[in-house]
């Protein structure tokens, strides 16, 4: 926050992430209901405290009649946050084109899809056209609540064009841009099409950050080697002007964690869950159910496990929690498919009239039996085959107490040892 020129509680600040920190779902003509939404990017900003902080985002809804909107404003409003409306063609071509299906996995080195390596694909040029719309959308919103000397703070990979929009809007701006992945290696992002103009856009904000020192170098030398720009320790320099470049390795609330622990639900939960895996040890997973995050790996490691050590059937089971997410995209549609037929085959191979050895759950848990399943259980496998800084680890810490579980993690895991460990 001193970097972005945050000078305390009286300086505003404006959050700008493609989604708001709850999702709405729709009750009748001008109700709506409210949950948390899933991701690291929220439960990072939900530790983000002592500020005077709005929200800027989308409530991952299409609403086209204005009753509707401005209901869903009035009821945002109440959480400090204010909707982007979108409507489901820019969705499609925006989040889940070009956001999702394009610049996700490029930046989890996962490849462009087939069809758009070749950069003139109609496809390709059309999903990148309405990614600069949306942007440009957000901007309009930051627009109308911007006050001089509010604080902008711009997150991820799908507003990598915001800050270039905020600038040329009002040059005094102060912006920052923060990535939740990894930024991959200039070879990698090199493979874009759209590879200078993002960069170049997001050189407009004032500081950019990173999860980690790596990430931040490759930004810079994809700003080298691309741009022709110049690096500096401070960041990278075009024609005099400075963008900081800099790694602020992202946590969570832990406190948050081990509070809900004290509520009676969650007392309530651990004690259900203690009776129902008696005898057994538990290990578990929780994860969008995401390319990125490995479950047909874990679940297939684990089917290994019990094939080499199959004194372990029925005394070791794992929970595997696989919250839905961006599920009109075709290959989370397969990934979701391919995981449940992996697990069907595993239980039918190694269940009994008694157990399974997976229970895999295709929902999120609420906050409180979320806590408790990471309080009682004896292991938590945490597979990601890239990640920007999977989060799921500190919470797993923040809930054992003195219970001393053990936390796998792959290699492709960032992890900051904190104090608390
Ligand atoms: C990751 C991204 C976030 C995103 C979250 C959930 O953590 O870095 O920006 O919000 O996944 O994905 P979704 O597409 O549902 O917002």
């Amino acid at each position: 926050f001193r970097r972005l020129g945050l000078r305390g509680m009286k300086q505003r600040l404006l959050v700008v992430a493609n989604r708001l920190p709850v999702s709405a779902n729709r009750r009748g003509e001008d109700q709506w209901s409210l949950e948390i939404s899933a991701g690291g990017l929220v439960s990072a900003l939900l530790g983000v405290k002592d500020v005077d902080a709005k929200w800027i985002g989308w409530a991952g809804v299409n609403v086209p009649d204005e009753v509707g909107q401005q209901a869903l404003t009035n009821a945002l409003a109440e959480k400090r946050c204010i909707p982007v409306f979108l409507d489901e063609e820019i969705v499609h071509q925006y989040y889940n084109g070009y956001c999702n299906n394009i610049l996700w996995p490029l930046f989890h080195y996962l490849g462009l899809p087939q069809e758009d390596r070749l950069a003139t694909t109609r496809n390709f040029e059309s999903q990148f056209d309405a990614y600069k719309r949306a942007n440009q959308m957000f901007a309009d919103v930051v627009y109308q609540h911007y006050q001089e000397g509010d604080v902008i703070w711009c997150h991820d990979y799908h507003l990598m064009f915001l800050p270039r929009c905020l600038k040329e809007h009002d040059i005094n701006m102060k912006v920052g841009w923060f990535l939740h992945t990894p930024f991959p290696s200039s070879e990698i992002y090199r493979t874009l099409p759209s590879r200078s103009e993002l960069l170049r856009s997001v050189l407009c904000a004032d500081l950019v950050g990173f999860h980690t020192y790596d990430y931040a170098r490759h930004f810079v030398s994809a700003c080298t080697r691309i741009l022709g720009l110049e690096g500096t320790p401070e960041g990278v320099e075009d024609q005099g002007k400075l963008t900081r470049v800099a790694a602020f390795p992202i946590g969570i609330d832990s406190d948050r964690f081990k509070r809900a622990l004290d509520i009676d639900a969650a007392k309530r939960h651990v004690n259900e869950l203690k009776q129902r895996f008696a005898g057994r040890k538990v290990m578990l997973g929780v994860d969008r159910l995401d390319m990125i995050k490995g479950i047909p790996q874990k679940i297939l490691a684990f089917e290994k496990f019990l094939e080499e050590n199959p004194e372990w059937i029925d005394k070791v089971v794992l929970l595997q929690i696989a919250v839905p997410t961006r599920t009109d995209v075709p290959e989370y549609q397969k990934l979701t498919s391919q995981v449940h037929e992996i697990v069907g085959r595993i239980n039918g191979r190694f269940g009994t009239l008694s157990a399974v050895p997976i229970h895999h759950l295709d929902r999120s848990l609420d906050f409180h039996a979320l806590c408790a399943l990471y309080a009682v259980t004896d292991v938590a496998l945490v597979t990601s085959l890239r990640d920007g800084m999977n989060l799921v680890s500190y919470e797993y810490v923040a809930c054992q107490g003195s219970k001393k579980g053990v936390l796998i993690l792959s290699e492709h895991n960032r992890l900051v040892l904190v104090p608390f460990l």
